[in-house]
């Protein structure tokens, strides 16, 4: 350990309590990075903070004290021990300030919020509005967020769906079945396109490539048809072909004869103990959350760029939309015949 960088951290004076919350979509990872922020600020000589249902429970000032015990056993477990919440309230001004007093009336002095691009809305004017330092940690599973390559959940929900793939193409096989499978995602196509290229999808429609339907039914007379028995379409749900009932329908219409079936995936995505990546990268994101606090940083995202840890302006992230890598359509193009 950097005996200088912690006596420097602890020494700063402005903060001594932190308090962290988990906002907006769950995400398997989401306790690890909990259980690194409260365990950090307590190494850095600081109390630490829970705050319950998101921003929900900021306003309704559902805050308790955390110990370190109180994170034990936990970086296994998905969801969130913290609960999470969808909060019109917090777009409010009132419900902004009512937040902020809540935090004043316990002294607390700083905040960190773990969740995706609407929560970081959030932060990013409560950050402006109010005299807090905020922090965000990037948790969700769409990996959508500009500014970072990676946000936690990501790669167990991957996973996730490789797996269930693989055995929704045990009985596609069994029956020579088209079958279309949907995927979460929000408006963005990460988690499709690679767990369609991790699970040998024969194809993958999503939002950042337009659908084009007239190629799509070509590829389906000269592929499904002649060549393959069975086949797997993956389909982001924000895709503009309307997700897998529509193209489903769709393909049914041109194709009576064909056999197809579809599976929606839905919040299976977001279950099941986070990946031994999202456990490590949640314990140093929420690290350098709160070493980013203790340095005098506020308004700023953990993010991870090419392996280092980075912090970027909420109004970067909100602002931007992620795109996919165009390496990764390139093995699509190649791989799927
Ligand atoms: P995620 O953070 O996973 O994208 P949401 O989009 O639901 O999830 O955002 C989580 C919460 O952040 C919302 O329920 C709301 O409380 C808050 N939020 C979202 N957008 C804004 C905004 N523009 N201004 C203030 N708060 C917002
Ligand atoms: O943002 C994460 C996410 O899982 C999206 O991929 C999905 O569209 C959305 O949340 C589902 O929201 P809810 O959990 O409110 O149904």
């Amino acid at each position: 350990m950097n005996k200088k960088l912690r006596a420097k951290l602890e020494k700063y004076d402005k903060i001594h309590k932190i308090a962290v919350l988990t906002s907006g979509g769950d995400a398997p990872g989401m306790n690890a990075a909990i259980r690194a922020v409260v365990r950090s600020a307590i190494f850095y000589g600081k109390e630490a903070y829970g705050v319950y249902h998101g921003y929900k429970g900021l306003i309704e000032g559902d805050i308790k004290k955390m110990e370190s015990s109180d994170v034990s056993n936990i970086i296994n477990r998905g969801g969130t021990i913290l609960k999470t919440s969808r909060c019109p309230m917090f777009k409010e001004y009132e419900g902004r300030e009512k937040a902020y007093k809540n935090l004043k009336e316990k002294g607390i002095d700083a905040l960190v919020v773990i969740g995706g691009d609407g929560s970081f809305k959030g932060a990013r004017e409560f950050s402006d509005e109010f005299d807090i330092p905020v922090v965000g940690i990037p948790g969700t599973i769409d990996n959508d967020l500009y500014g970072t390559d990676y946000t936690i959940g990501y790669d167990t929900a991957l996973n996730v769906v490789v797996d269930a793939v693989d055995k929704i193409r045990d009985t596609a096989e069994s029956h020579d079945r088209l079958f279309f499978v949907e995927v979460m995602g929000r408006d963005a196509g990460f988690i499709a396109l690679r767990s369609g290229i991790a699970s040998g999808a024969e194809a993958i429609l999503i939002p950042e490539v337009p659908t084009n339907l007239k190629k799509f039914k070509k590829y389906l007379a000269e592929e499904y048809q002649v060549k393959k028995t069975s086949s797997i379409v993956l389909v982001a749900e924000g895709d503009d072909s309307g997700g897998a009932v529509a193209v489903a329908n769709y393909v049914k219409k041109q194709f009576p004869d064909f056999n197809v079936r579809i599976s929606i995936l839905g919040h299976l995505q977001r279950g099941g103990s986070p990946s031994v990546y999202d456990r490590v990268t949640a314990s140093q994101m929420g690290i350098a959350a709160v070493e980013g606090l203790l340095a005098g940083k506020s308004g700023v995202m953990v993010g991870i760029k090419n392996r280092k840890m980075v912090y970027v302006p909420f109004e970067k992230t909100v602002k931007h939309h992620k795109t996919v890598k165009r390496e990764l359509l390139r093995i699509v193009e190649i791989l799927n015949i």
